[in-house]
This record gives C-alpha cells, structure tokens and sequence, in this order.
C-alpha cells in the first residue's frame, strides 16, 4: 500500500528526444473489474494482461476476504474462482483497499446487497474522500453504512439481508458509484435502473454483459438509462485486459513536449468513455497519430504515435468531454504549460475529489515552475509559455496521488531546470513500471530531491 512507507522524492532533468516502444500495463478499471466478477461468477474466470498495481492487488486480497479464490501464476496470469451473486462470505478483518477509491466503491457495492458485515478503510488519502455519494445509493436497497464524519472511511456496511431493487439518478459524472450501484443490484430481485445524465466509462456495463447478465443501455432524453436484472448467475469468463490509455497518456504527453521526439504506444484501448484527452491534444495541435486502428474484445483499439509537436495551442476543452478524460486533466496541464495561448478547462470539479484536489495540487507545482494558472470552484486555465520556455526548478507535493507525480515527472522532461516531487511512491499504484518505461524512452528521472 501507498503512503504508508518512506517518502520517494524524485527529480526530473531536461532530456533528449524520446524514442522506441512504450509498453504501458493493464487498465485500471477494467482490472479491478476482473477480479471483482470474477468473484461473483461461479467457476474459474482467468485473467492476462491484469495490472499489478497495488490498487488493483489491494482489490484482490479483499476478493479473497469475501471468500473467492485468487492466484497467480508465475507467467502473470490470473485465475479467480468465484462464489457466485450473493455468495460472499464475512470478512474476518478489516478491508484495507489502500489508495484506491475505485476498489473501495466497487467493493462496497458488490457486498451490501449480501446479509454480511464489513468494515474497510485506506490510506491518508482515500479517508479524506467522500462515501456518501456511494452509501446513499446502497441505503435505498436497504444497506447500513456507519463511517467517521462528513461520510469517510474506516466505515462499516451492513449489508442488506432482504435488499429491493432501485432506480437511481446518479447526480454527479461518476463511473464509481454508477457501477456501485450496478454490483448491488446485482443480488437484488427485479430490475435495477440507473441512470445518468452524462456518460462516463462503461466497463462495467460491457463487462457484466459478457459475464452473462442482462443489461440493456437505452439512451434518452433523461440520459443514458441502464437497466440491470438481478440474481443472473454469472459466468466464468477469459479476459485479456487492454492496456490502459490513463498510462499511455504519460508517454504520449511526455513525446510532445521532449524536441526530436517519436515514440509508440501499442494496443491502447479508446473506447469513446475514455479517450477524450487524444482528440483533445489533437485539437491543440498535437502530432498524435491512430495507427493500426482494429477492434479487440468489442473495443476499438489503435497503437498511438506521439512526436514532438512544435506548435501547440492552447484551446477551450469542450466540458461535455470531461468525463473521458477526467484522470487525464493534470498531465493536459503539463502539456498546456508548452503551448502557446491559454487552456481553459472547465466543467471539472469531479477533479476536486480525487486521489487529491488536482487542481490544487496541480496549480499550486505548475506555479512554483514559473507558469501562471487561474482557478475557480469548477474550472481552471494555464497560461501556455510556449516551447524552452517553461522554468521548472522547483518541489512539487504529491499528496498521495499517482497521476499528480507523474504529471511533475513529464513536466521536468521539457523545462529548463529539473523539477523534483516530494514522494513518488504512489505511482506504484497505477503504473509500476514508470521510471523504468520512461527511462528506456530517453527520460532522466532519478530518486532523490534535486
Ligand atoms: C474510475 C472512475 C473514475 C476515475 C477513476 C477510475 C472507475 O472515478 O477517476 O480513476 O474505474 O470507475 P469517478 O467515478 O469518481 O469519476
């Protein structure tokens, strides 16, 4: 787990053109999705290409305190025997789900339409998110949640021994508590609809399709309408997990902004939920490439090529794109900062809630660098500086969050002098083999301050 250990303090240099491969691990999502179905299916689901993060092995240790089994072979493949809807067993302790609100989510919702009891709890960063906006949903099937004030984690959910179906809004774009509210229906007799005003990513929905439930999206004036039907019995399955476009971003960004740069980014997933920062940087100007375009496991799919884009502009980000791109913002505001022009982005107060406050987190490291941003409750601009133009030189504060030291990371690869985070460890989380990635490419990025 994250942000339990030492600090890593990390330094960026300016660096020479990048080139070659990049090789990015398994999506996040649709890993911790794996193994949660996985559990809820009867029978064996094998899983490749799973991301060994520690948010997504954190999911599998608590998959095998509800009682699934969960090993690993030595080659990375991955085989969940699952207990089928409603078969969870009681915890014997405490769910320890680190960094990862997606797990804890996910999670909660699976297990709160069983008649079991579990406490969960995470690291500095996921106590300080809000619950809530999961717990609310779950009390409509009949599910108890106690946690600490303002709705944080340790908490414990009661699940419902006699739950009902619900048809749900979701008031806020969120695939989490979307998907929550989904797994819990999934041990509800009758139909479970939810519905949503904009779309966010839909694995889940594509995944519980292939597992064997009935599920139909319909797409309306209220928005899109999903309705589940519960008690299916789910079936095993093989899944080959694509390779996350959240990862790719880091290469790709990093590719822009390093002169002389042309790197590859193979088999990268661009379901429209998800891939709303490549249209975006290709809206600035960006020299960004589909090659290969083919579709694998009913999602599109393409090898990205990102090289070094001298004229970047910066550009209004259409809001109504938020959602398919909204882990994406902090690395686009490393890219904006290279741009000519301002950025502006707005429709994003989702960013305020995550692993940090990016914006925060973001404006207040861009600022020590030398780049001015504005922000307000929902929205933010970076004023773009232009190529060899961008300062660097200062310590930026991770606060936990994988994507905000990476962002710094990509950052110190184009300004004039290294830019340093105060703590790396939590890149461990999403992507494991970052520094060395981004090494083979061409990057300079060393442990300790600078
Ligand atoms: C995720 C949904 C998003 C995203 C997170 C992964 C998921 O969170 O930020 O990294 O796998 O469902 P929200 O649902 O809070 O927007």
């Amino acid at each position: 787990m994250s942000g339990h250990g030492t600090p890593i303090p990390m330094t960026s240099r300016k660096c020479g053109p990048l080139t070659g491969e990049a090789h990015v691990p398994g999506d996040k999502s649709i890993s911790h999705r794996s193994l949660i179905l996985g559990a809820m299916a009867v029978g064996e689901t094998v899983i490749t290409g799973l991301l060994e993060g520690e948010d997504v092995l954190d999911t599998a240790k608590a998959m095998r305190a509800f009682g699934a089994e969960v090993a690993r072979d030595e080659d990375g493949t991955w085989h969940v025997h699952g207990v089928g809807v409603g078969g969870f067993a009681e915890p014997g302790n405490v769910i320890d789900c680190g960094n990862s609100g997606t797990g804890v989510r996910l999670i909660m919702g699976a297990m709160a339409t069983s008649p079991i009891t579990a406490t969960f709890t995470g690291d500095a960063s996921l106590n300080k998110r809000p619950m809530a906006r999961v717990t609310d949903p779950l009390a409509l099937f009949g599910t108890q949640a106690v946690g600490r004030a303002g709705g944080r984690l340790p908490m414990t959910i009661v699940g419902a021994a006699d739950p009902v179906p619900v048809r749900y809004e979701v008031p806020v774009p969120s695939a989490q508590v979307k998907s929550a509210v989904l797994l819990a229906g999934l041990n509800a007799p009758g139909q479970t609809v939810v519905i949503e005003k904009e779309a966010t990513r839909d694995h889940t929905e594509r995944m519980l399709a292939g597992f064997g439930a009935e599920i139909a999206t319909e797409v309306t004036d209220e928005g899109r309408v999903i309705t589940l039907t519960g008690r299916p019995e789910l079936k095993p399955q093989t899944i080959v997990v694509p390779r996350d476009p959240s990862s790719a971003a880091f290469p790709v960004c990093a590719a822009l902004i390093v002169p002389g740069s042309d790197v590859l980014v193979p088999n990268i997933g661009l379901n429209p939920t998800r891939a709303g920062l490549f249209y975006t940087l290709q809206d600035m100007g960006a020299d960004l490439t589909f090659e290969n375009m083919r579709e694998e496991g009913g999602e599109p799919v393409a090898d990205l090529r990102a090289k070094f884009s001298p004229d970047l502009k910066g550009i209004e980000v259409p809001p109504e794109r938020a959602a398919s791109m909204i882990d994406e913002y902090p690395v686009l505001s490393v890219v904006a900062a290279f741009a000519t022009g301002d950025t502006v982005m707005r429709g994003v107060k989702e960013l305020r809630v995550k692993e940090s406050d990016r914006i925060e987190a973001m404006a207040a490291g861009l600022r020590a660098n030398g780049v001015e941003v504005e922000d307000g409750p929902d929205w933010w601009i970076v004023k773009g500086r232009g190529h060899g133009n961008v300062p660097g030189g200062a310590t930026c504060v991770s606060h936990l969050d994988h994507r905000i030291a990476m962002s710094f990371m990509v950052l110190g690869m184009a300004t004039e002098a290294p830019v340093s985070v105060d703590d790396g460890s939590p890149i461990a989380t999403s992507f494991p083999i970052f520094e060395g990635l981004m090494g083979a490419l061409g990057a300079r990025i060393e442990r300790g301050s600078q």
